[in-house]
């Protein structure tokens, strides 16, 4: 990835939003995602339906495999469709979508592949250039931990053309006398626009250093072996329901699960205010779930303070 495909944000809604607008899609024309994208990557198209008429075509996550979930996509594809957009990893479920293969399967179609990592950055290593995808969005403040207001929009030096300025101004370009065309600066960080705040993006910088002294796959290894822990002891419990997808490749450090009698604000409140464990309620496309996140922060001995606080659930509500 070089300095010029680089584009500082406020969040990742801001870089998805970017997209949408920037691509400048026609009335009819199609984009296809899943309907578990967070309101953060879902609503900028739902507002290019309204302004322009651009046909939304969703598909459900498949929790079985990612051949699954490549056959869902490929099968909403039409000689109309201009953009494919996944979340790398869900935000309901915690499933990982093959970004590699979508990302060949778009090129191959001519489609432009735009991926809402939001739940990945941070999580586990990710390599853009060896995904292939066209474009990439992604939070500071989330499995960086960095600082609120802070993002990253990646788009592909080769498709910088196709993403028309959506917000313009001083940072955006040159344009020393009016009238006049301005140059837009030759990166993505023509859409930055205005003065942003350098103190945020030091404190990304940051955050950004400390994970890289730790280590990438020692941090993406622990919060999944605490994980995977989780996943084969909330299975065992009688009323619960794991929905976090089994295969191993599928899944990263979230796990998320139902409980058969109450729904996710009842589940949350109750692992909040009984056993001090802040979770998060799943509410997307009517799921009742509550998923528990597991980073280079927590600990085994937490897993097993949600193991006893899920199967104490079970016989509280
Ligand atoms: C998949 C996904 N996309 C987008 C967002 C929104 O992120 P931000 O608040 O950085 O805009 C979230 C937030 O949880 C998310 O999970």
């Amino acid at each position: 990835m070089k300095s010029a495909e680089v584009c500082f944000t406020r969040n990742a809604t801001e870089g998805n939003s970017v997209i949408a607008a920037g691509l400048m899609l026609q009335p009819g024309d199609e984009v296809i995602f899943e309907s578990h994208a967070h309101p953060g990557g879902s609503f900028p198209w739902a507002n290019q339906a309204t302004l322009r008429g651009v046909q939304v075509k969703l598909f459900d996550p498949d929790a079985a495999s990612p051949e699954a979930n490549l056959a869902r996509i490929r099968a909403l594809i039409t000689p109309r469709t201009k953009v494919i957009q996944v979340s790398h990893i869900t935000c309901t479920t915690g499933l990982v979508f093959p970004v590699r293969a979508i990302a060949d399967l778009a090129q191959a179609h001519g489609i432009w592949f735009h991926i809402d990592g939001a739940q990945s950055v941070g999580m586990i290593p990710v390599n853009l250039d060896a995904i292939g995808c066209d474009s990439y969005a992604f939070s500071g403040h989330k499995w960086i931990g960095g600082p609120h207001e802070t993002g990253v929009l990646y788009i592909r030096q080769s498709k910088l053309e196709s993403v028309a300025v959506t917000g313009i101004g001083a940072h955006a370009g040159e344009l020393t006398h009016l009238p006049g065309e301005i140059k837009l600066a030759p990166a993505a960080s023509r859409h930055e626009y205005g003065t942003r705040n350098a103190g945020l993006i030091a404190g990304l910088a940051e955050a950004i250093r400390l994970q890289e002294a730790i280590g990438r796959d020692r941090i993406a290894a622990y919060g999944k072996g605490m994980a995977t822990h989780l996943l084969e002891e909330l299975t065992k419990i009688p009323d619960v329901t794991v929905l976090t997808p089994r295969p191993a490749e599928m899944r990263g450090s979230m796990t998320t699960i139902t409980h058969a009698r109450a729904g996710a604000g009842k589940l949350f409140n109750y692992l909040w205010k009984e056993h001090s464990l802040r979770c998060r309620p799943v509410t997307e496309q009517g799921l009742q779930a509550v998923r528990i996140s597991t980073h280079v922060f927590n600990s085994p001995a937490e897993c097993e303070r949600v193991i006893a606080g899920v199967r104490a659930a079970t016989r509280a509500l």
